[in-house]
């Protein structure tokens, strides 16, 4: 009975997460391209990274302190899983340097490419994710995910070049298309090689979840801080940590946390499958946005490639049938550690839920935003 509660509490949250990290997908990458090409005080980027961070870190220490109930439990474990682990927290280092990079990039990338192109593009980080997937978990790949692979590169391929001559609008002027494609290709190689590092951590260890990301954060901080000095001494002497900031810039910082640790859940309660089920859906909703919100043009090679990121998105999600003596081989069966027969019983009717699911969100979010814009208009 106890069980059963369990699963249900684990299938709504893995829904909620799912469901969150759509909308803040989408969110994230019009948000972010509209404060970096909006008009007035330009805030320092390295500076809204570590907050996040930090941001991250409070909320970190917080589900620690719920995972466990009391402070004296709180206090004990982390004091027993970071501080008395020093090797261990070490090892977090790498990731959490990688992310910071990453977080670093995508700023990058925000400022230089449209919003729609921007979130196409960052889904080369499947393939990147792929790649390190092989090379470090030596995991084997099928032929129709080397095919999806290879087909999301022509994809991303085709949306780059259908934008190359696009017409000068008031919000690109300025910006270098190359160095934003190269900023979001080189944030898909961290995010591929962070994600699987991580990966290995979390599997290889009994530390929760949010231990691991209190260790994230905690890195991140303090190597975020020495990275923006080192980015933009100049700037921060001159104009100071916080310049630029206002009440849009806190909602961004807060969105970017909120993401890191959506992702964090995603791969707690759900699997990679779902992951890319949310992804794919958020570009479709930030491109239909940006059409009214950015004045961006959608070319039919754009619609060519968008269509074959998200079909690859797909193709590379799509598991064969396993068979039912070996219900644990799921990636998302260890980490939520359930019984296996309960787990055989409810995971196809879930993952057919999940895709009902995403066509009446998708069909009441874009409804909603088509409202919206007719509203402004
Ligand atoms: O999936 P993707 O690589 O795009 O997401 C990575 C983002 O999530 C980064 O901003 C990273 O800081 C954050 N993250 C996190 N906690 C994790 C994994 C990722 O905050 N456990």
């Amino acid at each position: 009975m106890g069980t059963e509660k369990n699963v249900q509490g684990n299938t709504a949250l893995k829904y909620v997460s799912l469901v969150t990290l759509t909308v803040q997908n989408s969110a994230v990458a019009l948000s972010m391209r509209y404060a970096r090409t909006r008009p007035g005080d330009m805030f320092i980027a390295s500076s809204a990274v570590v907050v996040a961070e930090f941001v991250k870190l409070l909320a970190s220490l917080l589900l620690v302190y719920k995972q466990e109930g009391s402070i004296q439990h709180w206090f004990m474990t982390l004091n027993t899983q970071i501080w008395q682990q020093k090797i261990d927290t070490l090892k977090v280092c790498v990731p959490s340097f990688i992310y910071l990079i990453q977080n670093n990039l995508l700023y990058v990338s925000a400022s230089n490419l449209d919003a729609a192109t921007y979130q196409v593009t960052y889904q080369m980080k499947i393939l990147t994710t792929a790649m390190f997937a092989v090379l470090i978990l030596h995991k084997q790949l099928r032929g129709t995910q080397w095919l999806s692979l290879l087909l999301l590169t022509f994809g991303v391929a085709l949306v780059q070049l259908s934008s190359v001559d696009k017409g000068v609008t008031a919000a690109n002027i300025g910006q270098n298309r190359l160095l934003g494609f190269v900023a979001a290709v080189s944030a898909c190689c961290c995010s591929g090689f962070a994600g699987i590092y991580f990966e290995k951590i979390l599997k290889g260890s009994d530390v929760s979840v949010w231990v691991r990301n209190v260790q994230l954060s905690f890195l991140s901080v303090p190597l975020g801080v020495m990275t923006s000095y080192a980015n933009d001494y100049a700037a921060i002497t001159d104009k100071g940590f916080f310049y630029g900031y206002d009440a849009y810039v806190c909602y961004l910082v807060v969105l970017n946390a909120v993401g890191g640790l959506l992702v964090a859940m995603v791969v707690k309660y759900a699997d990679n499958i779902l992951k890319g089920f949310a992804t794919s859906l958020a570009i479709v909703i930030s491109t239909v946005a940006s059409v009214f919100l950015f004045d961006f043009v959608i070319t039919f090679q754009f619609a060519i490639g968008t269509t074959l990121v998200i079909g690859t998105i797909f193709l590379y999600s799509h598991e064969p049938k396993k068979p039912a003596s070996n219900p644990m081989s799921g990636n998302w069966a260890l980490h939520v550690g359930l019984p296996s027969t309960l787990l055989a019983d409810k995971e196809a009717g879930q993952h057919r839920r999940w895709k009902e699911l995403t066509l009446l969100y998708s069909s009441i979010l874009l409804t909603k935003l088509i409202f919206t814009v007719q509203h402004l208009a």
